[in-house]
């Protein structure tokens, strides 16, 4: 290939040459820079695969990162390509601080402007704890260069006297057990060292799952890449395929637009539903679809909801785990389970459509997916509510509710913060019974900031002691995958921008029915007026410079995905599910 050939677009170590206002220099500077690496121009003419390398010591979710790179290279090379590592910020959910969630959009800036600076004809994108696939499918659908988002996989489940564990369902059940006494300080001990059995991401249906199954179902995950645990030789042999199918990529220029369309959202929100998957996947798909200028439509996701029954039986929805779902046949089980609901003409990273690949699963017995006529809950795991304390919407996940409680009026219990949560919600003198509606302000996206999983509000100490599971619980921040309870979640606008939950007074009635999907403050209009005008809009902290300052700037709402605004393109082009 001629090098500065204008007619030719640049490719492979040829792409985005640096600038120094003499292509030719830059290029010959460039490979003589690389050549120090030990390679030679054949090397160097080939196709270039980039992989995002998120290991990190402080991410044992990726802690097989190192074998997968060395898989996905051995399948560049089988395809006549040359791969080319490079690193990127990685999020792990628990060493985050504030909460991994104000970072994912930093990791999705990284990602994007990476791949657009180094040269690459296609990319293998390595993700897995929760936020890292949803920042790394953000920044890639920007770029637009032709990729494939490859998991680490989930951990193996661990056992504990005789009985099967797995992080973090199961985390949260024995953290439970023992803030209400019911095991002791040993047993809570002992139970830690057994919970996280390998590397990998969470083993239940927690928010990594879910983004691993959306991925798949959005078609740019390998069909069955989504369910094979980290250390298989099926995560391995996923990884190579992975590589191989880069390299065809880059020579076909299939690019995530032709990937990421509305139908492929579509069908990812159906997923969504069906696999019983985390309240993180709405936002995250929210950000994604944004990010290709489609607005997820919250009330026609509802309507969907009502005629997609949870069919996947894992934790915490169900009972299993995703090495059975692995053994069931992985997400091509559901899939073809939901097949009649399905866009089957959507395209995959295989450059055949999802009907196609399916076609080319076997059916066999199995007990991890149900059918349609016996599903685990008989509408999709998530409803949308609405009302005066949610004008712009909230979330629950019904199917990891108490049935009871989701429809429910009680007395409001209010925390301003988590601050005032933490320092009084085990007080014996807090005024709390079991019918009370716990309330917690000020963790949304803005609030905390970030909006961390701390929707989540533990059952006050002294309930727990007395037996009491679960509670109905509200607040504008959003939960761990991993959680079940009657908890009500993503309420937006949040309070710290003065939304309707800023104005909730300890001892207000609340009313909450999930049948008629609302969310009601039983408060006047007159009422409420009266305290908004008496609102104060709380500073945020540390706001004054660096990233920080960009995020209180630039965060959007749940229902716009927790974006920043400046990252989504400047006019949306259509609202998806297409309504009828
Ligand atoms: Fe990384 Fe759960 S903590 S996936």
């Amino acid at each position: 290939m001629p090098e500065h050939d204008p007619v030719i677009k640049p490719q492979g170590i040829r792409k985005g040459l640096t600038n120094y206002g003499d292509t030719g220099f830059a290029l010959f500077l460039r490979k003589a820079f690389i050549k120090g690496a030990g390679y030679t121009d054949d090397a160097l003419n080939r196709t270039i695969v980039g992989i995002a390398n998120t290991g990190s010591g402080y991410n044992p979710c990726h802690g097989n990162a190192p074998q997968l790179i060395e898989a996905v290279k051995r399948g560049v090379m089988m395809a006549g390509g040359l791969p080319i590592d490079f690193p990127t910020i990685s999020i792990a959910e628990s060493f985050s601080q504030p909460t991994s969630m104000y970072l994912r959009n930093l990791m999705s800036m990284d990602t994007e402007e990476m791949i657009r600076a180094q040269p690459m004809d296609a990319v293998v994108l390595i993700g897995g704890c929760d936020k890292t696939v949803p920042a790394q499918l953000m920044g890639a659908a920007s770029a637009n260069v032709p990729m494939v988002q490859l998991v680490t996989g989930a951990m193996l489940t661990g056992g504990h006297r005789g009985e099967r564990v797995g992080a973090c369902t199961d985390c949260r059940r024995f953290w439970g057990q023992y803030r209400g006494d019911q095991i002791d300080e040993q047993e809570i001990t002992e139970v830690n060292d057994k919970l996280v059995a390998s590397v990998g991401t969470c083993s239940v249906m927690g928010t990594a799952s879910t983004m691993a199954c959306i991925g798949e179902a959005l078609g740019i995950v390998m069909p069955g890449g989504a369910s094979p645990p980290a250390v298989t030789s099926d995560r391995i042999r996923i990884a190579e395929l992975s590589g191989r199918q880069a390299v065809i990529m880059a020579r076909s220029g299939l690019t995530p637009d032709k990937i990421l369309t509305e139908k492929a959202f579509e069908n990812a929100l159906r997923v969504l539903l069906a696999i019983g998957g985390s309240t993180n996947g709405i936002i995250h798909l929210t950000a994604i679809a944004g990010r290709m200028g489609f607005d997820i439509d919250l009330e026609a996701f509802d309507r969907m909801s009502r005629e997609t029954p949870v069919l996947v039986d894992l934790k915490p929805s169900g009972q299993h785990y995703m090495e059975d779902l692995h053994r069931a046949g992985g997400l091509q089980t559901v899939l073809r389970e939901l097949r009649p609901q399905l866009h089957l003409d959507a395209l995959t990273v295989t450059g055949r459509t999802l009907g196609e690949e399916l076609d080319a699963v076997p059916s066999f017995k199995q007990d991890v997916v149900r059918s349609f006529a016996n599903p685990i809950y008989p509408a999709g795991g998530i409803a949308f509510l609405k009302g005066n304390l949610a004008p712009d919407g909230a979330i629950i996940k019904q199917s990891a509710a108490d049935p009871v409680l989701m429809e429910h009026e009680g007395r409001a219990v209010v925390f301003e913060n988590s601050e005032d949560m933490a320092a009084r919600i085990d007080d014996p003198e807090l005024d709390v019974n079991a019918d009370d509606i716990l309330v917690l302000k000020n963790i949304g996206p803005i609030g905390a900031p970030g909006m961390p999983e701390a929707g989540y509000l533990p059952i006050p100490k002294k309930l727990a002691r007395a037996g009491v599971k679960d509670m109905v619980r509200i607040s504008d921040g959003r939960m761990s995958g991993t959680a079940a309870g009657t908890i009500v979640l993503h309420v937006t606008p949040e309070a710290a921008l003065g939304g309707p939950l800023a104005l909730v007074r300890n001892g207000d009635r609340i009313r909450l029915s999930v049948a008629e999907r609302s969310i009601e403050l039983k408060v006047s209009a007159e009422e409420l007026e009266q305290r908004k005008a008496h609102w104060v809009r709380p500073v945020p902290q540390g706001a004054e410079r660096g990233y920080r300052k960009l995020f209180f700037e630039q965060v959007t709402q749940a229902d716009k995905g927790c974006d920043f605004e400046f990252l989504r393109p400047p006019q949306m082009i259509a609202r998806v599910p297409a309504r009828d």
